[in-house]
């Protein structure tokens, strides 16, 4: 500690220099409002120094009625820094694709302000609003103001957490869905099983309009649902023309890179065949002016992304290649109904649906929940021969 309560921050100090905006300097900032942030910098510094954590393993705390939603967490060295002895996260379910008026904005900085430390992330991983640091005591208090407010907590623990989508048709002429409906109807549609975890493990959902994926649906969703389309690109020549005539040299750019080579160009016409187009979003992406996605939408759902503990990475592999958009909250509702069954059932306790599929093999999972296999679900068939046969097809 030195003059005025202001710890020393040396070496953090040195991260007020340089032209990214400062984390270190909008806590100082904040520290006028809330006097948590004196010690967090004080106990940050000292992790700076001596190069190690210091939070207390866990933490375990909440709002009465739900078993998830705050992450407790309290300092190692809290004789040191008391006012971050607790320093409790609690999340916030955000508005789909993250829109704000000021004045929700207003609201929830007035709250953080009575009850936290007025640190935040914007946002979390996952997508909730962060509230950066509170005590045990102001829990209750700052979600009775949440709930007033308009605002529930999102998810943590093994639970369903709170799902994300892209900005979708909000702002994006390749959507092809609604991802903010989809993604608002199935966190109210599952607000049980956010709040109160009953599974093996973390279950996530996120929303993507296109394969673009701008939210990584693909690598950090358990369920992925990517937006996709079945008839053909459409095509306005005329804006290709443009393109051609701007400069862009169409061969090169677009039709050497389509991944199927499923485009040619003479000089004149782009000709797409269709069929063999696998929807990579690159010639769209080069000429938005010109293509768009097909007018028959609807989504691509996957299955089993994760990070690696325990049995590895994954990315989502496809369980269904195409639903229309009409159909898909109710096609999501039962296959999320039957993937909980069966992961509620047989997995493992903080096993992930994806490593329960890899335990089981896809074959035993499609059986359970009811699908039958089809080619687009792998990338290659088996290279090796230990091949399993049911009783009855093995005479
Ligand atoms: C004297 C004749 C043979 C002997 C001693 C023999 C021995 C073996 C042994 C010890 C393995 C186990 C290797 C391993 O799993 O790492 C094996 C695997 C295998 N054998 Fe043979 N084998 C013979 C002939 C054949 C023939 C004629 C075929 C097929 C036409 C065949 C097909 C296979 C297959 C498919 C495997 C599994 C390959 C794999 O590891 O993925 N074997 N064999
Ligand atoms: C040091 C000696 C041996 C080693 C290191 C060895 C190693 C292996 C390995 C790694 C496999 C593959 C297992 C799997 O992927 O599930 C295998 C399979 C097999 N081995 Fe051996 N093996 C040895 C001796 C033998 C002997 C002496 C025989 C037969 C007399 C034999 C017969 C087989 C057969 C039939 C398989 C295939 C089993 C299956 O497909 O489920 N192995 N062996
Ligand atoms: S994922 Fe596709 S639809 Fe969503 S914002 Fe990105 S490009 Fe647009
Ligand atoms: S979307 Fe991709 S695969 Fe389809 S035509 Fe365009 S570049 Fe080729």
């Amino acid at each position: 500690m030195a003059e005025n309560g202001k710890p020393k921050t040396k070496l953090l100090d040195e991260l007020e220099k340089g032209p990214w905006p400062s984390f270190v300097t909008e806590i100082k900032k904040t520290s006028d409002v809330s006097p948590m942030c004196d010690d967090l910098l004080g106990q940050l510094e000292l992790s700076y120094e001596e190069k190690k954590g210091h939070w207390k393993h866990g933490g375990i705390v909440g709002v009465l009625g739900y078993g998830g939603g705050v992450i407790g967490r309290y300092s190692d060295v809290p004789e040191q820094f008391p006012k971050v002895a607790h320093f409790h996260t609690m999340r916030v379910n955000q508005p789909s694709g993250w829109f704000y008026t000021s004045d929700a904005l207003r609201t929830l900085c007035g709250i953080w302000e009575r009850h936290g430390s007025g640190l935040t992330n914007m946002h979390g991983s996952t997508g909730d609003i962060i509230f950066l640091g509170t005590k045990t005591d102001q829990l209750e208090p700052a979600f009775a103001e949440l709930g007033a407010a308009g605002f529930d907590l999102g998810g943590s623990g093994s639970c369903m957490r709170t799902p994300s989508c892209c900005v979708g048709p909000a702002r994006c002429e390749w959507a092809c869905y609604d991802t903010m409906k989809i993604c608002n109807d199935l966190t109210q549609a599952y607000q049980d099983e956010l709040h109160r975890p009953p599974f093996p493990y973390k279950f996530k959902i996120k929303c993507a309009g296109c394969p673009n994926d701008c939210v990584a649906a693909v690598a950090r969703a358990d369920l992925s649902i990517i937006g996709m389309w079945k008839d053909d690109l459409r095509q306005d020549d005329a804006a290709v023309a443009e393109y051609a005539a701007a400069g862009l040299d169409i061969q090169k750019d677009v039709c050497d890179r389509c991944p199927t080579r499923c485009m040619s160009w003479d000089g004149q016409t782009l000709t797409i065949e269709n069929s063999e187009c696998v929807r990579c979003m690159h010639c769209i992406n080069v000429m938005p002016k010109a293509l768009r996605p097909g007018k028959e939408r609807g989504a691509a759902i996957l299955v089993g992304s994760k990070a690696p503990i325990v049995q590895g990475a994954l990315l989502s592999s496809v369980l269904v290649p195409f639903v229309p958009e009409a159909e898909l909250f109710e096609t999501l509702q039962e296959l999320i109904k039957r993937i909980w069954e069966f992961w509620d059932e047989y997995g493992k306790n903080r096993e992930r649906v994806g490593e329960l599929i890899q335990r089981v093999g896809m074959a035993n999972f499609l059986d359970a929940i009811g699908l039958d296999p089809a080619p687009e679900m792998v990338t290659a068939p088996r290279d090796n021969p230990y091949i399993f046969l049911q009783k009855e097809t093995a005479k």
